[in-house]
Order: structure tokens, then sequence, then C-alpha cells
């Protein structure tokens, strides 16, 4: 089924561009998937929130601020007001050598109008956003990606770092795949040991092949970073063992070349990044 083929295909290197293809073009808005989709890789990333009237947009800080010309909570707006916003020009100011006038005026994304756009000809990675701030979210997710049948068709992950976000999303489909995001930084609490930020598994350098077991209960995979402050928190072992229980690590977000080629080297099985073409330059 194209959902099996889904998951076989999670078995070679995924490129996953990251908010679109967010180095070039404004990210989270049409410009920045429409060049990722262009360079044909694996997976358009996205977060997803909720309008105050319940309607799903791509975006991801939790305040409008810095990524367009308004003020304040995303999800105090409706859509028709967000609508009104321009979330193109911040880019062109904060990127001259990227700048392009027809950013100008770009508006926000809905969830609906990406999967108008690209339908089952994309595959998307789909984070729900702050889920305690966005109560709703999964249901209405689930609902939207029923409705354009990217389930079944194999198009989705549906990846959070809140476990809980996640177990409600199998709660409402138990076929969607999900992936458990995790930020691991090294605690300064207990002598450069390395804790976890989310609580759903220990440290890398604690866990087990039970802890990993645990996350397997129900993801398909496992998302993390690679550095904190200047200092590495996974490595080569880390990813040998999450693989040999079953789940790929794909690692967020990698920007520099030599970067991406240390943990390709590094076993690891994909990487979200907001220059997929650098990336894609790479695996080629
Ligand atoms: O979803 C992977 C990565 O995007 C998580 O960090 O803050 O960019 O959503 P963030
Ligand atoms: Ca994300």
């Amino acid at each position: 089924s194209p959902l099996e083929q889904q998951l076989k295909d999670l078995e070679s290197f995924q490129v996953i561009a990251h908010r679109g293809a967010s180095g070039h073009a404004p990210e989270s808005t049409l410009g920045a998937y429409e060049l990722a989709h262009e360079w044909d890789v694996d997976y358009l990333e996205l977060d997803v929130q909720i309008t105050s009237d319940g309607e799903l947009v791509v975006f991801h800080d939790d305040a409008i601020d810095r990524t367009s010309d308004g003020e304040g909570a995303i999800n105090d707006y409706t859509l028709e007001e967000l609508k009104a916003l321009d979330t193109g020009t911040w880019f062109n100011e904060e990127n001259p050598e990227s700048a392009d006038a027809a950013f100008e005026g770009t508006q926000m994304l809905t969830l609906d109008e990406l999967f108008e756009r690209f339908g089952h000809d994309a595959r998307y990675y789909i984070e729900t956003k702050s889920p305690q701030l966005n109560p709703g979210l999964e249901e209405a997710l689930v609902a939207m990606l029923e409705e354009h049948n990217m389930i079944e068709s194999g198009r989705v992950l549906v990846q959070s770092f809140e476990q809980e976000s996640l177990l409600k999303v199998h709660e409402l489909n138990d076929k969607v795949p999900l992936i458990q995001l995790v930020w691991y930084y090294p605690s300064e609490k207990e002598d450069g040991r390395l804790v976890e930020w989310t609580g759903v598994t220990p440290g890398p350098e604690e866990i087990t092949d039970e802890d990993f077991q645990a996350v397997a209960d129900y993801s398909v995979g496992l998302g993390t970073n690679f550095i904190y402050e200047g200092e590495e928190v996974i490595d080569a072992d880390f990813i040998q063992q999450a693989n040999a229980n079953g789940l790929p690590v794909h690692v967020y977000t990698i920007n520099e070349t030599d970067e991406m080629e240390r943990l390709m080297e590094m076993g690891v099985n994909g990487l979200f990044t907001n220059y997929p073409d650098r990336l894609l330059e790479l695996v080629e």
C-alpha cells in the first residue's frame, strides 16, 4: 500500500525542507514551498497552529511579530485578520542578498491551501506546534488529513515535541505515522551530564533499548537537534541504537554543508534544512 511504501522509504535518506526552502524565501509561505517542491525534496516541513476561528495555518512562532507586520499571539486572530498581514517583507529586510520584490505582501498560508496546491504530489512533515496554546489542533489536523486523503496515501508524517499531542493524533486516527521530536541539551545542574527537554526519553548518554522501544511503540522515527551551545548532543552510536530499535533519526535544523556531511557520515537518516539545494547536491 502507499502507506507501507512511505514507511519503507523512511529506510533511505530523507531531504526535509524546513519551513520550505526557507533560506531562500520567506519561511512557511507558498513561495518557500514552491521552491522546495521544484527541487524535488522528500518532505515539505511545516508547523501548524489554529486561528481564533478554528482554521489551520502554517506558521512557526506563537507570536506573529517576527515574520509579519502584525503583533501578538497568532491564535488571538481570525483567519481573515491574519490574511491581511504581510508575511514576506520582513524576509527581504533580514536577507537583502535573497530579497525579491515578489515576496512583498505575501499572505499567510493555510494548510488547506498547501494541500490544494501540491496534493499527493508531495509529502508533508507536519508539526503540531505548541499544543497547549492550540486546543483543538489535533482534531482539526486529523480531519484535514482525512479530507485530503493524505494518510492512507502515504503523504504525511506528524511530528511533535509533545508526546501527549502525538498520542491524541493516534486516538483520532491510529494510521497516522508519528515522529517524536526531542531537544537534547547538557544539563547545567547535573555537571555536564546530558539530559533531555521533554521528558519522553532520557539523555542520549543514558538512553536504553527500552527507552527507544517506548518511543517506537507509537512512533516511526525520532527528530532531534545536533548541537546545543557548541556541544554535540548525539553521535553515531545514538543513531545506530535508535535504528536497531526501528527508529530512523532525522536531525534539525542543519544549514551548513560541512555539518550535513558529518551527520551523513554518522549515519543519520534524514536532515531538516532551510537549504535543501545544498543537501540535495550532497545526496546526488
Ligand atoms: O520540526 C523540526 C524542527 O522544525 C523543530 O524545531 O522550532 O524549527 O519547529 P522548530
Ligand atoms: Ca518544526
